[in-house]
């Protein structure tokens, strides 16, 4: 391809070319690191999300890869193991499409009662255009074997303290889809170093924790990997649960697809609009598996009644999101309470109320906005002061917790006494240091100032 000379020397002026990152913008900060950056509502307004707008989810420091050192090992239940180059990759046929990433955990922040982890609200989700080769093509030149179950993969990148490595594994049928493919491009630019720089996995309509970043091994196994990261996290009951109860690990199951769902990105929530005057509803919605998106409804009587809404029939595409709209005169002064449902070619729909599970996975319940219609807009009602500051952390959170990462993962939790409990194990499993009679006063404070309590405080 041919790149006319001013967008190269752009490109290489900024680094694009080697994979360096260009700053992300106007996004909300879970995690300032690990770096766990989420889209803002308004980001819904693109159809191909931005690359300074695409949610970034870590779980240890971002690597940073030498691209004349790095290869790509493929290796077990295969006849020829291979080491490969980028450029080797990018001999092979390459093949490019548009899917959504989303984050297993995201809508984590609307469960109730609250789980623990990030807590994310819609916007750990985007909608990219991926090129880069089969991963069934990179498979039949290893000569994968008949024995071939799971495919795991790993990353460059390092664990913190003593964290199981971040590994996870995909099942043969998933990974010979022709749709699955190890990507080298993002939205035509080279993969940025937040997205996995220089390959990563990308299993289109599931969640992407299966979509590992900065791949270095690819490995046939002739079973089911039994990992960290398969075992004991990324589990979902698969049925609903009783909120807040215990679920074991081996009666769950891994996250795979992602299930159909929408956002309404405008109006916002708890906004006026005119009453008599039209407005435009709009939002976007996509699935996993069993997508494309067929038809999105929305209710503005709080779904006592529903009307299909616009899509955009380009935008039908099995992976990608589908942007949609609906035109809407609130004939009279009022509180309206608007909802979109949307449908994918499965024939399945989303729940209208939370369906728990222990870690929060795959939320996907109609989302739902109100807004008042008035004669006449008021002035913005002035933005919320923050919240107060924390009581005095104590000397072991300091020195045991904002080591890692800072307080920021722990100020979002509303977390119970026993979550906590739990959540302090973990850590200290991964290498937290917190003495014996240190431990009952850290619980205390975590608990008595990260305790459940209403989403907004
Ligand atoms: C050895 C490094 C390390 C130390 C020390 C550490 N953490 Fe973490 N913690 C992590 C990592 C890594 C994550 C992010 C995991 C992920 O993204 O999946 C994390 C995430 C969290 C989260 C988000 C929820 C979750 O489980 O992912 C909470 C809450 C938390 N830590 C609390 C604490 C507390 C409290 C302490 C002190 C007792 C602590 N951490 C000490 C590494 C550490």
């Amino acid at each position: 391809m041919k790149i006319p000379r001013r967008n190269f020397l752009f490109l290489a002026g900024a680094g694009l070319l080697r994979g360096e990152d260009r700053p992300k913008l106007d996004m909300l900060v879970r995690s300032v690191r690990p770096e766990d950056l989420e889209m803002p509502l308004s980001g819904f307004a693109d159809y191909i999300t931005p690359i300074d707008h695409f949610f970034v989810r870590t779980h240890v420091y971002a690597p940073k890869v030498d691209v004349d050192s790095w290869r790509l090992k493929v290796e077990g239940e295969v006849a020829t193991p291979l080491t490969l180059t980028l450029e080797d990759l990018k001999k092979m046929p390459a093949v490019e499409m548009v899917s959504v990433a989303e984050c297993a955990g995201n809508g984590r922040g609307l469960y109730e009662p609250p789980v623990p982890g990030l807590q994310w609200g819609t916007g750990a989700v985007g909608n990219g255009r991926w090129k880069g080769v089969r991963l069934a093509d990179v498979l039949k030149r290893a000569g994968s074997k008949e024995t071939a179950k799971d495919i795991l993969f790993d990353g460059a990148d390092v664990p913190l303290g003593t964290m199981p490595d971040f590994q996870r594994s995909i099942p043969v049928k998933k990974a010979l889809d022709a749709y699955t493919i190890l990507a080298y491009e993002m939205n035509g630019e080279t993969l940025p170093v937040k997205h996995g720089f220089p390959l990563r996995v990308m299993a289109p309509g599931w969640a992407s924790d299966s979509w590992v970043k900065w791949l270095t091994s690819i490995r046939v196994l002739d079973k089911e990997h039994d990992g960290f990261w398969m075992k004991s996290s990324y589990r979902h009951p698969g049925k609903p649960v009783a909120p807040g109860s215990a679920v074991p690990l081996e009666k769950m199951q891994p996250v795979t697809s992602l299930h159909v769902k929408s956002v309404i990105a405008a109006p916002l929530d708890g906004t006026q609009v005119l009453a008599g005057k039209p407005v435009m509803i709009q939002g976007v919605a996509w699935s996993g598996d069993a997508g494309p998106v067929t038809s999105v409804e929305v209710s503005v009587d709080g779904g006592r009644s529903w009307k299909p809404a616009v899509l955009r029939p380009e935008q039908r595409t099995q992976f990608g999101w589908r942007q949609w709209g609906f035109h809407w005169t609130p004939s009279q002064e009022a509180y309206y309470t608007i909802l979109a449902r949307a449908r994918d070619a499965a024939g399945n729909t989303q729940p209208l109320d939370g369906e728990w599970n222990p870690a929060g996975y795959s939320w996907n319940v109609v989302p739902r906005v109100g807004v008042d219609a008035v004669k006449e807009l008021s002035a913005a009602s002035p933005a919320l002061p923050p919240a107060a500051p924390n009581a005095a952390q104590p000397g072991v959170f300091k020195s045991a917790c904002a080591v890692c990462h800072e307080d920021d993962v722990v100020r979002q939790q509303r977390l119970t006494r026993a979550q906590w409990d739990r959540e302090i194990n973990k850590m200290t499993g991964w290498g937290a240091r917190v003495k014996d009679e240190d431990r009952a006063g850290l619980l205390d404070y975590l608990f008595s100032n990260y305790g459940p309590r209403p989403r907004n405080r």
